[in-house]
């Protein structure tokens, strides 16, 4: 095969990455963690002083439904440290944040 050729195939080859890929994972160590601890048990300094409650445990799981936890995200928590992040992440991400958190248990 002609060079050029080769150097055209392996470029159609490569996969086609999305613009910004739903890590759940890399996006709550780096918007989440601070509070809610890298495993969700809000085991942090923030986390005891805001009394954030453990994702981790059966009670908050059943407590919480998805909706209630993606609105959560989505709009915050009026007066306290938990921010609305509608501005900084898309529905799909949310959705992948939801899945993690459900994961966690
Ligand atoms: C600056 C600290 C902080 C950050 C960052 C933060 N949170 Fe929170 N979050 C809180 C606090 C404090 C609460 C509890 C508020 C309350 O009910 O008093 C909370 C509550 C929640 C709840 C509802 C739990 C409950 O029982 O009230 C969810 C779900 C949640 N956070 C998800 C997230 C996700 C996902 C992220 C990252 C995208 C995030 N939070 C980032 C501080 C934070």
């Amino acid at each position: 095969m002609r060079p050029l050729a080769t150097a055209l195939l392996a470029a159609l080859a490569l996969p086609a990455l999305p613009a910004r890929a739903a890590d759940a994972k890399a996006i709550f160590e780096e918007m989440c963690s601070m509070c809610h601890g890298e495993t969700g048990h809000a085991d942090t300094k923030l986390g005891r002083k805001q009394n954030i409650p453990d994702f981790t445990t059966p009670k908050w799981q059943k407590q919480f439904s998805d909706e209630k936890i993606k609105k959560t995200i989505r709009e915050g928590i009026v007066d306290t440290k938990m921010q609305p992040f509608k501005d900084k992440l898309t529905p799909a991400e949310i959705d992948a944040l939801l899945k993690l958190i459900r994961s966690l248990k």
